[in-house]
């Protein structure tokens, strides 16, 4: 095992003392920082200490030793060599290091090839439901057109808290942080990165695309919820929407379009729906209505639940000399047919801020977005005229990104606009039922 976060421990308890997958057992760890005492709650919620004789002091170590035959990754590491090392040796590797496999996926999938051996990563994303599982399985029937997905309960659950408890976004922040769903730095969640590198697997897995690569992240539009006003989240309630950060993923005639955003949801659909922690998805086939999965998205218990259900798929497999079928759906991988970041329509929500008492601001901001071929359907700011802390919002028709993106440029450069503008979107194309106030 590799790291011993709250996750290794989550693991290493189901595995060393509740013994919940016979015949499994952690038999080394391999950490950063070896000085540091490890514990772990017992059945009883006592600490115990970890042996120090499975507590690794290298690397090399690790593979000194011939007496294991799976590599875990509970790691946050960003270096690649030891996974390719373990793949390499023969070992499966089953990891929940997300940012590791959705920038260095291609050097393990060489790797793994190479070692005639195979890696899973279904704690990687989704938490406790089976979502890598299941699309691969789907795959085998159906071709999957396109998925929506919560996938990240750290913005999840501030979105939720600005929504249902009126916080502002630092209190549900620090909310989020204080309940141990966002690290101190919580950046990579909130940005929009932890989503990207989830949906980069997810869809490697949906669309056979070889895009596991750092690279390929120039493609996909991401954003995150950082900036967002609590009033545009006001203005959503308004009109029976909620602010979501929704990852999408879409294939075409002409390849598949990757898309992180905030996103305006029917509040009463699935994934409107979903609060709190929460992840979730939507999958569109050929063949009818869509097929949707929610559950736990993260927390240590969760994502132990996934690493035990891919132990024993590993196990299988090796039994029977045989690959995971979500091993094989990225080995199918067709060449990079990932589209640039301006493909796709968007219903754009343009959220700008400007200093009181400005002449013309309304109007001046409308005409860039018509200038952009957009037509505009709303404007909303329920306090103009007397404070400058709520921002303009103004919704645009359905456009390609690439107008609403140039569009979005256009208006951060007005001389009466201040800080950044944020693009979100809207789903579906029911009317926006609102009384407008200017
Ligand atoms: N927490 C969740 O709910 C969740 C959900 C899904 C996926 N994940 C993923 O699961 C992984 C573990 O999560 P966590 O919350 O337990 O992480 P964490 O608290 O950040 O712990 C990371 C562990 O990795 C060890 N580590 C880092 N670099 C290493 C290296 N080069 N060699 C050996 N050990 C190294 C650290 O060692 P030290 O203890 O010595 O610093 C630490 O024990 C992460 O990749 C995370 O993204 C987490």
């Amino acid at each position: 095992m590799i790291g011993f976060g709250p996750v290794g421990q989550a693991l290493y308890r189901a595995l060393n003392l509740e013994e919940l997958l016979p015949g499994f057992r952690v038999c080394k760890v391999l950490v950063r920082d070896q000085n540091k005492l490890r514990t772990v709650q017992d059945l009883d919620g006592c600490p115990v200490a970890v042996p120090s004789s499975l507590i690794a002091n290298s690397v090399e170590e690790i593979f000194a030793d011939n007496d294991f035959s799976i590599v875990v990754d509970v790691s946050n590491m960003e270096e690649p060599s030891v996974i390719c090392r373990a793949l390499s040796s023969g070992r499966p590797v089953v990891s929940a290091n997300k940012r590791l496999l959705a920038s260095h996926g291609r050097e393990f999938i060489r790797a793994a090839e190479d070692g005639g051996t195979f890696f899973l990563n279904e704690a990687a994303a989704l938490g406790k439901v089976p979502v890598f599982k299941f699309i691969s399985e789907f795959c085998a029937r159906l071709r999957i057109l396109r998925f929506e997905t919560i996938c990240n309960g750290t913005t999840n659950f501030i979105l939720t808290q600005i929504a249902n408890a009126g916080l502002s976004f630092e209190d549900a922040l620090r909310e989020a942080q204080s309940n141990k769903y966002a690290e101190a730095d919580a950046s990579s969640d909130i940005d929009g990165l932890d989503a990207l590198h989830k949906a980069k697997l997810l869809t490697a897995t949906a669309f056979g695309l070889d895009i596991l690569a750092a690279e390929t992240d120039e493609y996909i539009y991401c954003d995150g919820i950082r900036d967002i006003a609590e009033a545009t989240c006001t203005f959503a309630a308004h009109c029976g929407r909620v602010v979501k950060l929704v990852a999408t993923s879409e294939m075409t005639d002409w390849g598949v379009a990757i898309r992180i955003m905030p996103t305006l949801l029917p509040k009463h659909s699935f994934l409107g729906s979903l609060e709190g922690v929460e992840n979730g998805i939507v999958v569109h086939d050929q063949l009818g209505p869509a097929s949707e999965f929610a559950g736990p998205g993260a927390g240590p218990d969760a994502t132990a639940a996934a690493f035990l259900s891919d132990l024993a798929t590993a196990r299988e497999c090796m039994e029977n000399a045989t690959v995971p079928r979500a091993f094989a759906r990225l080995t199918s991988a067709d060449t990079n047919r990932l589209l640039p970041k301006e493909t796709g329509t968007v219903r754009p929500v343009f959220q700008s801020y400007s200093p009181l008492h400005q002449v013309g601001v309304l109007a001046a901001k409308a005409d860039v977005v018509c200038s952009h071929g957009i037509s505009v359907e709303q404007i909303y700011n329920s306090t103009r005229g007397m404070t400058d802390l709520t921002p303009d919002v103004i919704i645009g028709e359905r456009t390609t990104m690439g107008q609403a993106l140039s569009a979005a440029r256009e208006l951060s450069n007005l001389r009466c606009v201040t800080g950044a503008v944020k693009l979100l979107d809207v789903a579906g194309d029911e009317p926006i039922d609102l009384d407008v106030l200017i």
